[in-house]
This record gives structure tokens, C-alpha cells and sequence, in this order.
């Protein structure tokens, strides 16, 4: 067994974690959503920045809440990918840095298999095992019929959800990241405004928010030229309805399909409460075991990439000193980083 050391910054948190034989001994995350906030959406080039002030913080503060140095690392691991170009870099520089001065491993983690695995927090995996992956950058459902076997059996064909939610927030005048002040205007509004789902996709079980995302623009936009009022708390409900039915139906198809024993829910949009509740009363009085990862576990950090390095280390995953980023890593690629 091992002391592993993580680190995250794919987005807007700089993070870092250290699990020792299968115990967290620490996990920091500096988050930069107040000065994204701002903006109304990351900003790439100062998340980079902010990710390269702030990395050597947060793994002092790790070591130090460890009561471990890093001569007792055993190996360092990183997200590789998918994120932000610049923000992955630091990451990774930090990583290849540590592991070349005390001569340990270096283990490249893929970001969506770290939200994955963030689970394993919560609960043993049963295979075959749906992962509905719902986050600011990602929309896919993931068939695992092993540990670290990834099959993508249906993605969004354009937007994120996430992406989606936060467009939609901005247009409503709501605070960006835009998932939760929707998600509790939703919970006192009502379905009035009618909005479109997508039809006809030849992957049944491929998703599509431009559309949805687009509808809610316009109309929004029309309204206000009008001059009629428009009801946040409907609209935000209107919308959550169509976006959380679009995750369910596809997630109860692929179950059907693929008799999976057991579905889990990883990424930002995870910590949606109509999603959550959608999916427990869908699921209720059947076999299929449902895991809601507690809400620190929905957010990017890094204790969710150590989970994964730390079986990536029985493996003898590891990367040379030459590996780069990929902003755009697919998951079922998880072990081609060379
Ligand atoms: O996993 P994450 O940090 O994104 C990526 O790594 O890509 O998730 C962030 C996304 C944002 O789009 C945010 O609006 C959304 O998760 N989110 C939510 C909720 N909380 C966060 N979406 C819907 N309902 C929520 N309660």
C-alpha cells in the first residue's frame, strides 16, 4: 500500500489531496468561483494564473494536515485531462516537478474517471454499472462492466448540461455557476413555459441542450422586447424539467439495455436535488442500486483523483516525464497517455 499524493486543476479549483492506504489524509480545495463569478463563466487564462499562485499553497496545506512530508510520498498523481489547456498544465508541471525531484512515480488520472470514482467514497462498485456523468463540461453515460473499463454508450452531441444550465442563469439574471440558484428558484416555480426536447437522435441514448438552451434565450429575449414580465422561478422550472427528464429517460433506457446492476451519479449537475430525487423515485423497489456521492464529492477535487491513482498504482500505471495534457481526453482512452 501507499501514500499518494493528487492534484487537480483541470477548471476553477485548485486542489490537492493525500490517501494513505485507502485513507484520506487530507483534501484542499482552493476554489476560484468568486472571481469567475464576475465574469459570468471561467476565464481561462486567469484560472491559470490563479491555478499557479495558489498550487504551492495547497500542498503545504496538504502535507501539513497529513502530518506526512514529501519524502514519504510513494507517488504523484494528476489530472491529465479533459479541462482547460492552461489550467492543466499547472497541474501537471507541479506533479512532474515532485516526482522528478524525489524520484516517485508520476500517474496521469483522467478527470470524469476521478468523478467516477469519487463514489467509491460512498460505496463498493457492482458491475455492470452505469455512471450518468453530468457536469459544467461533460454530459455522458458510461457502461463499466469492470473497474476501470469505460464504454461511453451515449454523450451529448453538443452542449454540457452544466454549460447549459449556467447559459440559462445568466440570460434569468442569476449569479454564475448557474446550476443551484436555478435548481432553488425551480423548487417554487411552475412548468408554464413550453420548451422543446431533442427528437430523432440516431443514438437513443445521446443528449442535446443547444436546443433546450436555445429556446430559453429566445424566449426570454422576445418577452423582455415585449415588455412582459417573465417569471424567473418558472422559467428556471420549465427549463430544469426538460434538462433533468432528458438524464433520466436516457439513464432508465440504458439500464434496460444494458441490465446494469447498479447506476451512480458523478460531476457538477450530480448535486442537482430534482436529478437526485428523479432518480431515487425511478429507481425505488427495483433492483438497481442507486449512489448520490455526497455533495463535496460532486465538485472538482483531488481526493477523487487519488482514488483512482491509488488502484492505478497496484497497476503500475505510470507516465514518463514527458507527458503532456489533453484538454480533450476521452474516457474510454484513459490508459493512452504516451
Ligand atoms: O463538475 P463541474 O465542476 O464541471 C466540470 O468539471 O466540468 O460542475 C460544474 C457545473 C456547473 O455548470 C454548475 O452550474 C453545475 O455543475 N451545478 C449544478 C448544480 N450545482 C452545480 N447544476 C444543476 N443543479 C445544481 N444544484
Amino acid at each position: 500500500m501507499a501514500n499518494i499524493l493528487a492534484i487537480e486543476s483541470s477548471c476553477d479549483e485548485t486542489a490537492v489531496a493525500i490517501l494513505s492506504d485507502g485513507k484520506l489524509l487530507s483534501n484542499v480545495v482552493a476554489t476560484q468561483i468568486s472571481v469567475h463569478e464576475r465574469f459570468g463563466g471561467v476565464m481561462p487564462e486567469i484560472a491559470s494564473r490563479l491555478h499557479a499562485e495558489n498550487i504551492t499553497v495547497c500542498l503545504s496545506q496538504a502535507l501539513h494536515e497529513s502530518g506526512l512530508s514529501f519524502e514519504d510520498i510513494d507517488a504523484f498523481a494528476v489530472t491529465r485531462g479533459p479541462g482547460l489547456i492552461g489550467c492543466l498544465h499547472v497541474g501537471l508541471q507541479a506533479a512532474k516537478t515532485l516526482a522528478m525531484l524525489y524520484d516517485k512515480p508520476l500517474i496521469p488520472v483522467h478527470h470524469l474517471a476521478g468523478h467516477i470514482y469519487a463514489n467509491e467514497y460512498v460505496g463498493e462498485f457492482h458491475f455492470p454499472l452505469l455512471c450518468v456523468v453530468v457536469s459544467g463540461g461533460n454530459t455522458e453515460l458510461v457502461l463499466m462492466k469492470d473497474h476501470m473499463d469505460f464504454e461511453i454508450i451515449g454523450e451529448t452531441v453538443d452542449d454540457a448540461v452544466g454549460e447549459s444550465y449556467d447559459k440559462v442563469a445568466r440570460v434569468l439574471g442569476l449569479p454564475y455557476p448557474g446550476g443551484l440558484p436555478i435548481d432553488q428558484h425551480a423548487k417554487n416555480g411552475k412548468h408554464v413555459y413550453d420548451l422543446p426536447e431533442p427528437k430523432g437522435m440516431e443514438n437513443p441514448l445521446d443528449f442535446s441542450y443547444s436546443g433546450l438552451k436555445t429556446a430559453v434565450i429566445n424566449l426570454v429575449n422576445s418577452m423582455k422586447m415585449k415588455g412582459e414580465p417573465v417569471s424567473v422561478d418558472d422559467m428556471a422550472r420549465s427549463f430544469q424539467d426538460v434538462a433533468v427528464k432528458m438524464i433520466v429517460d436516457r439513464a432508465l433506457k440504458a439500464i434496460e439495455m444494458h441490465k446494469v446492476k447498479q447506476v451512480i451519479l458523478a460531476g457538477g449537475v450530480s448535486a442537482n436535488s430534482y436529478l437526485r430525487a428523479q432518480m431515487k423515485e425511478k429507481l425505488e423497489g427495483s433492483d438497481v442500486e442507486l449512489i448520490i456521492p455526497p455533495l463535496w464529492c460532486t465538485t472538482d477535487n483531488a481526493a477523487m483523483i487519488a482514488k483512482v491513482a491509488e488502484r492505478l498504482y497496484e497497476k503500475k500505471v505510470f507516465a514518463s516525464l514527458s507527458l503532456g495534457v489533453d484538454p480533450n481526453w476521452k474516457i474510454d482512452h484513459w490508459d493512452d497517455f504516451e
